[in-house]
């Protein structure tokens, strides 16, 4: 632990302006050169590994950007909070944790972890417990998707984000891994459908977004379920506290513990290069740089979000 989090003097009086988060940024710019464009998913490795955002929806859904916060990146494992907000809405927070843990964890996101031992995933943050509960959200096809969608089209006020073709078919063509857990927990009884499960997974991870969007992702489950505009239609504190509790403990996978100890926030990462953050009650947070460290975070994201926390004293403990 080289970058423990200590807050700045006065900084609970300091007001977020466009130049912070731009010299913030700045700082933290050449951190992509630690890091390393995910390429496992071939069509991945094509991203600009220069590119840096940063993107605050602060409170009353005020929005600061610095850097390239309209460039679109695939959401990848931040699509996992969404899935599990739907998947429990419609059936309960019983029935989906009855099937997998509320576990945190030392392993890798794509690990199969105790798949082979109490048969259950972890939780729903890494790939099989994320693969798991989109297979439970209701509907044939790429139904369980399209809702997916929807909600971030929703939350993000952007009823124009799509997903990405050839990111979707660059997973599908490679994520044997991925497929051999969906089979595996298919064997344990857990899944009861077919291979259209999967590609809706595969799906959800192609959906492309900015900075901004993350950011405003961060915002609603930091406000119970609340959007950045205020719109309260999904206003729901319970389910706001479990994603977030999630995001705390696994959001970031192996790292989790030593992020909780240096950020202290409510987080989730994909391998898009993506991080969004919930500041509960206050704002959220999105950042992108696509060059991840070996837990497959963004590398500079990272930074990025120390300093902002340490500079304005956001960390919950
Ligand atoms: O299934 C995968 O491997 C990717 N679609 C998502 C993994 C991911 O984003 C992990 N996050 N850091």
């Amino acid at each position: 632990v080289n970058t423990i989090t200590y807050a700045q003097k006065g900084a609970e009086n300091k007001i977020i302006t466009e130049k912070s988060l731009e010299s913030i940024l700045e700082k933290n710019r050449t951190y992509y050169i630690e890091g390393k464009v995910a390429d496992y998913i071939p069509e991945l490795g094509k991203m600009d590994a220069k590119a840096i955002a940063f993107s605050v929806v602060a409170k009353n859904g005020k929005i600061f950007n610095s850097g390239d916060v309209h460039k679109k990146f695939t959401m990848q494992s931040i699509s996992k909070i969404i899935a599990l907000m739907i998947a429990v809405n419609e059936r309960g927070e019983a029935d989906v944790f009855n099937k997998m843990g509320y576990f945190g964890t030392d392993r890798p996101f794509n690990h199969f972890s105790n798949l082979e031992t109490t048969g259950k995933p972890l939780n729903p943050m890494m790939n099989a417990g994320a693969i798991l509960t989109t297979s439970l959200i209701l509907g044939n096809g790429e139904k369980p998707f399209l809702k997916i969608l929807d909600m971030v089209r929703y939350i993000t006020k952007n009823p124009t984000l799509d997903y990405s073709k050839s990111v979707y078919e660059s997973e599908k063509s490679t994520g044997h891994r991925n497929r051999g857990m969906f089979y595996l927990m298919k064997n344990n009884g857990l899944i009861s459908g077919n291979e259209d499960q999967l590609d809706n997974y595969f799906r959800q991870c192609s959906i492309e977004l900015t900075a901004e969007d993350l950011a405003k992702i961060g915002y609603f489950f930091a406000n119970q379920c609340v959007r950045f505009d205020g719109d309260a239609t999904y206003k729901n504190k319970e389910l706001a506290r479990l994603v977030q509790s999630q995001m705390l403990i696994a959001g970031m996978y192996e790292f989790s513990g030593e992020y909780a100890r240096t950020v202290g926030l409510p987080s989730k990462s994909g391998v898009g290069g993506g991080i969004a953050v919930s500041v509960p009650g206050k704002m959220g947070i999105g950042v992108f740089s696509p060059a991840l460290d070996q837990h497959g975070n963004s590398s500079a994201g990272y930074h990025m979000i120390l300093d902002f926390v340490k500079q304005y004293d956001l960390s919950l403990f």
